[in-house]
């Protein structure tokens, strides 16, 4: 290596550039670099003989035809990456298809820098793992993390570089259709869930095979758009912007991730991919981020549409000024960048600067040493859909299951007893909606049905009658007929009902988040049979379950569990795994009530049933069907003992609390033990409760144990009006349970 840089070096940029023109520079470069165990100042080397032009090309990203996640579709993709013009390509994906992209970049253009291949694995890349929202019900940051790693192995295993997740928007509104891609409405356990997905994709070391690039999206507060419609305008304190919305964000980048998604919405004003205060002022000098921003699909030229630009040219300034590093298929540097760095609009270092952040990144990945590394055919067969990926899906999925109600203990079902059921609703035998949204490369003939679970449990398939009884949407009753007739000769009725699968997702609010169609008519139906009913729910969001409740005996939440589906919820129903899930977000009692979370201000008329100048609605209670937290299990646990180990907290003295736990019932069962605090006065108003801490531990029948958590000065903090972290001296109440309402408390003073 040493006598090929010397001999650049000697050679000089003038004379590179005027070789350039002649030898294949690609295989010059390659071999100086893979000769290199340590290859010193590749990225800076590399820069010095671009030309703008292909620096350009380094920061443009455009889909491949494969699939179509955005508005436009370029056919040229090809063309562009032989002619150098983009760096990065998106929705292309298997060892095969990425080599045969990747040759084009390496053998067919002057400098033969390699692709990046990004690609959307949100939950899963062929071996489907549940909805983000649904993991998160888990609250199993091991388990989250290990599915991360599932989704890596394969992906990367299938030529792919780079996954656009997390997805890390905190969001207090189950309207907006991609509350299903992240963890919900808590920013505690949002920042922790990023760090473990991002540590799942990136592993130990980028360079590892099985290691991808995580890219943090959508910075910032893209969760939380008015009234829940996608894509609307966000407009929020800056307050609430960095005490709740911008933790998760921030945990992902500690924990290692090197890119970043601008979102689509705005901020104070400003669209967030020409945002400075965001990408500048927070991201870089506040955060220390020094891996690249890409835009998420054609977000530069969608400034125009905001009414912030005049046209893509002007976007395109403004986006490249706020230190946006790559453009997602919106084509607007690749149009205009390079006039308006010849006309000095905008800085050669500013480009410079750009490129040098992603080729580092396709360093760090390994891609000059071999740029088909990822593209292992042979790999690609053993790994994906193995038997250990399915095996870990399964487990993730049962984890994510919410037992939200188990009146007489009607769950589980004893499958021993020969008992006959009906399985009934649109769900049933779906294998398609148990994918979700955002399923990659994930087939719906992978997936085990509900159907198909509970007949791998059964042993006498006779017991098991299977009904539709409606679509998921539409008017049609012409099937309850047969339902009905299938569950009066059933001992037990079990309901599949919920959305489709893309129902939630991107550009998927509803306005109105009952059960679709006419399923709650078919429950009512069933319901008036009188035989114990078992729902079990498939959906991408919270749902309105008023009537649910009225109607069911026992309701387990499931949301949209993957591949492994139907096993998992079998599973459960028949006791082999007792649900420990626990709501990620509130459900709210009726749509009046949304947007709804747990972490509310108390107001200065809190609610008071008796008097009407109360913070309260005349028509509907204020608190939720089932709140943040919740999630029961066959068996029971009993709180008892808070304790603390000094009743003064200083700067440097943390207090340890404790708790007992009991599994007072006949089963083992797993329990999340939730630590809550209020600041009871402050300088500015603080939520009735703040998620601070929590622990998933495993209780034999009768075992109990110690919990202990410990909190010091700074879990306290929080921004005051001049948005500085800061933490207040005071009184503090800290509550310990198993969901939000928690009431086992006590309390300390916070002092200087
Ligand atoms: C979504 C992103 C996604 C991108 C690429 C956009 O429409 O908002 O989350 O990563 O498409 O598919």
């Amino acid at each position: 290596m040493q006598p090929k840089i010397t001999f650049f070096r000697l050679l000089g940029l003038g004379g590179i550039i005027f070789l350039s023109h002649f030898l294949k520079f690609d295989q010059l470069f390659r071999q100086h670099f893979t000769a290199a165990n340590q290859p010193v100042g590749l990225v800076d080397s590399l820069l010095s003989i671009m030309t703008l032009e292909e620096k350009i090309g380094q920061m443009t990203l455009f889909t491949s035809d494969w699939e179509l996640t955005g508005p436009t579709l370029r056919a040229t993709y090809k063309e562009d990456i032989q002619n150098g013009r983009c760096g990065a390509i998106f929705n292309a994906h298997t060892a095969a298809y990425t080599r045969e992209l990747q040759k084009i970049a390496v053998n067919e253009t002057r400098l033969g820098i390699p692709l990046l291949f990004g690609y959307d694995v949100i939950h899963g890349y062929k071996t489907i793992f549940p909805i983000p929202l649904g993991e998160s019900a888990s609250w199993d940051i091991e388990a989250i993390e290990k599915s991360a790693r599932v989704a890596a192995d394969e992906s990367t295993a299938a030529g792919l570089h780079w996954t656009f997740a997390p997805m890390v928007d905190v969001s207090r509104d189950p309207r907006w259709g991609r509350v299903a891609e992240g963890a919900g409405e808590d920013h505690y356990l949002g920042a922790k869930i990023a760090a473990a997905r991002v540590k799942g994709f990136q592993g130990d070391n980028l360079k590892d095979l099985n290691s991808m690039l995580a890219c943090v999206k959508h910075f910032a507060a893209y969760g939380a758009p008015q009234a829940g419609r996608d894509y609307h305008s966000v407009d929020m304190s800056e307050m609430t912007l960095r005490e709740i919305y911008l933790p998760p964000y921030k945990a992902a980048i500690d924990a290692g991730a090197k890119s970043v998604m601008t979102s689509f919405n705005d901020v104070f004003g400003v669209p967030a991919t020409g945002n400075t205060f965001l990408l500048k002022q927070i991201l870089r000098d506040e955060w220390g981020f020094d891996g690249f921003v890409v835009t998420d699909y054609t977000s530069i030229n969608e400034m125009v549409a905001h009414g912030v630009a005049a046209n893509e040219a002007d976007a395109g300034l403004m986006a490249a000024k706020a230190g946006v590093d790559m453009d997602m298929q919106g084509a607007v540097y690749y149009k205009y960048l390079l006039q308006q760095v010849r006309s000095g609009q905008i800085s050669m270092r500013l480009i410079d600067e750009s490129v040098k952040r992603i080729l580092k990144i396709k360093e760090d990945l390994g891609l000059f040493e071999d740029p088909f590394r990822y593209c292992n055919a042979e790999r690609e067969k053993q790994t994906i859909l193995s038997p250990a990926n399915r095996a870990a899906a399964r487990d993730v999925a049962k984890k994510s299951i919410v037992l939200l109600k188990n009146q007489g203990n009607i769950l589980p079902v004893d499958v021993n007893k020969g008992q006959k059921i009906a399985l009934i609703g649109p769900l049933a035998e779906t294998q398609k909606e148990l994918l979700g949204s955002w399923s990659a490369a994930g087939f719906d003939t992978d997936c085990v049905s509900l159907k198909s679970g509970l007949l791998a449990q059964i042993k006498n398939p006779s017991l098991l009658q299977v009904v539709k009884g409606c679509n998921i949407n539409g008017t049609d009753k012409t099937g309850f007929n047969a339902a009905l007739a299938a569950a009066k000769k059933a001992d037990i009725v079990i309901m599949a009902l919920g959305e489709e699968g893309l129902m939630s997702g991107e550009a998927a609010s509803r306005a109105d988040i009952h059960l679709p169609g006419v399923q709650e008519d078919l429950l009512k139906a069933v319901s008036a049979l009188g035989k114990p009913i078992i729902v079990v729910l498939m959906n991408g969001r919270p749902l309105i379950l008023d009537q649910v409740d009225m109607n069911a005996q026992a309701m387990l939440e499931t949301w949209f569990l993957g591949t492994e589906g139907g096993n998992a919820i079998a599973d459960v129903l028949f006791g082999k795994y007792n649900p420990s899930g626990k709501l990620p977000m509130t459900f709210p009692k009726n749509m009046g009530q949304i947007p709804i979370h747990y972490n509310v201000k108390s107001t200065g008329r809190p609610f008071d049933a008796v008097n009407k100048y109360t913070s309260k609605y005349l028509d509907s209670p204020n608190e939720p069907l089932y709140p943040f937290g919740f999630g029961l299990s066959y068996t029971q646990f009993e709180y008892s003992s808070i304790a603390l180990n000094d009743k003064i907290m200083t700067k440097n003295s943390p207090v340890e609390f404790s708790v007992v736990v009991k599994n007072m019932g006949a089963v083992a069962g797993e329990e999340v033990v939730q630590l809550y605090i209020r600041d009871v006065v402050a300088s500015v108003t603080r939520p009735v409760r703040e998620l601070k801490r929590f622990e998933k531990i495993n209780l034999k029948a009768g075992e109990q144990k110690t919990v202990k958590f410990t909190l010091s000065a700074n879990d306290l903090t929080f921004y005051n009006p001049q948005n500085l972290p800061v933490w207040e001296p005071g009184a503090f109440e800290v509550f310990i349970g198993g969901n939000s309402l928690a009431t086992l408390k006590t309390q300390f003073s916070l002092v200087r």
